[in-house]
């Protein structure tokens, strides 16, 4: 399933043709793709027979050790490097034939270490290729002011100022507003954010998840970091020393299915968790939630839970937010759900928690199931460490022994199980029949 899933969205390369987005978007398709330095006394390639397709609107990530060849992949699909064999063609037609200044003008390209000019000051940074394309000042001015916001930053503050007074991550997201600046149907970049500390990389990466999202662009990223490239990557292509290609795949399979020893080590021996990461809690079906009002009696809530008559009531207020679990053994039906009796409504997960992060906070809650919670607050159902479980095995059933490990609290563990409210046994990942969620 996971293999046709571009980060959520189902993409083939038959919609990728029509859908209205995609079409400002373009293919890429490496076929054969050899380079050798000519100065190279040991004959050894840079690249060596590389093939990709790349599929409009996908982020297709290049990681492999320092020296494999991903540069020189990048600068030979905008021609400023010439293959020494085999074609690259965009959107199906061979680039060999096309003039390289034309090519480049649909090509946005962020180079490693950034690459601003440093006597020039944002805005002209940003203009450069408009400026070639002969735009007029007031539209490229427009433009420039559209690309910083774009890329979070403040115009008024940094139009006018020179690369030197920004800080690294501000660069990075110049780099990133300049290639972005003719609207080009495909990206190259080079370790765009090779060059900032982890905390703004990690900011960096979720605002080019966000902006991709809007955009829609073909983008070939590069980088040494894998965790990056599993994040970022809606296909990996993990590339070894000598230019040769040691697998293509979508980085869950890259993480299930590891294609030789190489791959295995280079994603690391905690592949199962990485895995977790791709996925997030809205892609569950969460288990009914035990329901009852506060201030209505306890023997609503019951009645409403069903046959079961669950341990555990979710208090909700009148407007449907969560504000506690109640521990309704042994009170009476006609005792109205008091929230000061309650405990405080935790873990609360959102649908865009991974589920690596899910783990750990249930992992943190000793056994009791997280409650999946609407923008607003307002309960969806639960989620429970086995669904976790379960969910990570069906995305593959025949990976390597150390994806199957099931964490603390799993299928193994009844524990984990005994005192879930809901209707999880025998049912999982299913809602009980008629048990109703406020707002739907
Ligand atoms: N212009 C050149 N002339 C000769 N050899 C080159 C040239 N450019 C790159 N190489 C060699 O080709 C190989 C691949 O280089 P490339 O820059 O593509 O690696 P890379 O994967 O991008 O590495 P890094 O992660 O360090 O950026 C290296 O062995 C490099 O020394
Ligand atoms: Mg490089």
């Amino acid at each position: 399933m996971a293999e046709n899933t571009l980060r959520g969205r189902a993409l083939s390369a038959t919609d990728a043709g029509t859908s209205p987005r995609a079409r400002r978007a373009a293919t890429v398709a490496l076929e054969h793709v050899s380079k050798r330095f000519g100065d190279r006394a040991d004959g050894q390639l840079a690249v060596d027979d590389l093939d990709l397709f790349v599929p409009a609107g996908a982020t297709c990530v290049l990681v492999g050790p320092s020296g494999c060849g991903k540069t020189t992949t990048l600068r030979m699909v905008n021609r400023l490097i010439e293959p020494s064999g085999g074609r690259i063609l965009i959107d199906g037609a061979p680039i060999a034939g096309r003039d390289p200044t034309e090519l480049r003008r649909g090509i946005g390209y962020v180079i490693q270490q950034v690459g601003l000019f440093p006597h020039q000051t944002i805005a002209e940074n940003v203009e450069v290729v408009p400026r070639l394309l002969g735009w007029p000042a007031a539209r490229r001015r427009e433009r420039v002011e559209e690309l910083l916001r774009l890329v979070g930053l403040d115009p008024a503050r940094h139009l006018r100022r020179y690369p030197a007074e920004l800080s690294g991550g501000e660069r990075q997201r110049v780099g990133v507003a300049r290639a972005l600046a003719a609207d080009p149907p495909l990206l190259l970049m080079d370790e765009p954010f090779g060059a900032v500390d982890p905390i703004v990389r990690a900011r960096l990466q979720e605002e080019l998840l966000r902006l991709q999202r809007e955009l829609g662009k073909t983008i070939l990223f590069v980088t040494h970091d894998i965790d990056e490239a599993i994040r970022m990557g809606d296909l990996v292509a993990v590339m070894r020393q000598g230019g040769t290609l040691a697998q293509f795949a979508p980085p869950a399979e890259l993480l299930a299915r590891p294609a030789s020893d190489f791959v295995a080590r280079f994603v690391g021996t905690d592949r199962a968790l990485k895995r977790l990461t791709l996925r997030r809690v809205g892609e569950l079906t969460p288990a009914s939630v035990p329901l009852a009002v506060a201030g209505e009696p306890v023997g609503a809530g019951r009645a409403r839970a069903g046959s079961g008559a669950p341990g555990r009531l979710l208090l909700v207020d009148r407007e449907g937010h969560a504000v506690g679990w109640l521990d309704a053994r042994g009170l009476p039906d006609d005792r109205p759900a008091d929230v000061a009796a309650a405990q405080p409504p935790t873990p609360l997960l959102q649908p865009e928690t991974t589920l690596r992060d899910a783990l750990s906070l249930l992992l943190d809650a000793a056994g009791s199931p997280g409650i999946v919670v609407d923008g607003a607050g307002r309960p969806m159902g639960l989620v429970t460490v086995e669904a976790i479980t379960a969910a990570l095995q069906d995305v593959d059933g025949d990976a390597g022994p150390d994806t199957r490990q099931a964490p603390p609290g799993g299928p193994s563990d009844p524990s984990a199980r005994r005192d879930a409210p809901g209707a999880m046994d025998g049912d999982r990942g299913r809602p009980a029949a008629g048990t109703p969620l406020p707002g739907g």
